[in-house]
């Protein structure tokens, strides 16, 4: 039987809808990550370094999902491209594989957690958790952010943990390198475990969402100065 286009793209669609990318992310392509926006050239070699990296990870989709391996996207500045990339993956793994995927900012799983230790004190009543746990691709946008307590560090390992032993990809963004995760979780057991569950990609240390807002205030600044 032959499966017409227009319901495999509502499947496609539907997918896409379920793996929750922010707005701003879904248009995202790893060809469209752009190299030259970069001004060092150090920034230049490293974003080189990562957008080929992240092809490669998609073009080897199966082999890292065979062995359950991901990637850990860092560096100290924000809006260096971290999320984007890790949502140009995400969404290339959608349309290339049918991957269910499913994106989560840190703060927002927390906040979840909160919300449900304080409705009912049964954290696993959370259908969130349970669907982070087995989801077969997951993105952890900006792990670590903010300091957090031993209850949250527990269930928190708990995700990664039972990721590991499922052999589930896990990508993951950050502003610190994985050795310093053990600051932020001073158990020590999510450092161990990110670990072993990805790859790391140094990302550069450039802002360029401070760039493109400066370029669209130059732009602007013809009008508003008329
Ligand atoms: N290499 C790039 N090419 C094009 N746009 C980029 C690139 N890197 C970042 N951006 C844009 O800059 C903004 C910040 O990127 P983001 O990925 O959110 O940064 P981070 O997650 O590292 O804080 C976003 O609007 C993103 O689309
Ligand atoms: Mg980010």
């Amino acid at each position: 039987m032959r499966i017409c286009k227009c319901r495999e793209d509502k499947s496609l669609d539907a997918k896409l809808q379920f793996a929750r990318i922010p707005q701003e992310y879904r248009q995202s392509r790893i060809n469209n990550f752009e190299i030259n926006l970069y001004r060092t050239d150090e920034g230049k070699e490293r974003a080189a370094i990562a957008k080929r990296v992240a092809a490669n990870f998609v073009a080897n989709y199966p082999a890292m999902k065979e062995q359950g391996k991901g990637l850990y996207f860092y560096s100290y500045q924000k809006g260096s491209g971290k999320t984007r990339l890790s949502c140009s993956i995400a969404n290339a793994l959608v349309k290339k594989y049918k991957a269910d995927v499913r994106f989560i900012r840190f703060v927002d799983l927390l906040n979840e957690l909160k919300n449900s230790f304080s409705g009912n004190g049964d954290v696993n009543a959370s259908e969130l958790i349970e669907a982070v746990k087995n989801i077969e691709v997951l993105v952890i946008d900006d792990l670590g952010v903010e300091k957090v307590s031993e209850w949250v560090e527990e269930v928190v390992t708990s995700i990664l943990d039972h990721r590991l032993n499922q052999n589930l990809v896990t990508i993951i963004t950050s502003n610190s390198t994985i050795e310093e995760l053990d600051k932020r979780y001073q158990q020590g057991r999510v450092r161990s475990r990110v670990e072993k569950m990805t790859f790391p990609v140094w990302m550069p240390e450039e802002s360029i969402r401070s760039l493109i807002a400066q370029q669209e205030n130059e732009e602007i600044q013809d009008i508003l100065f008329r």
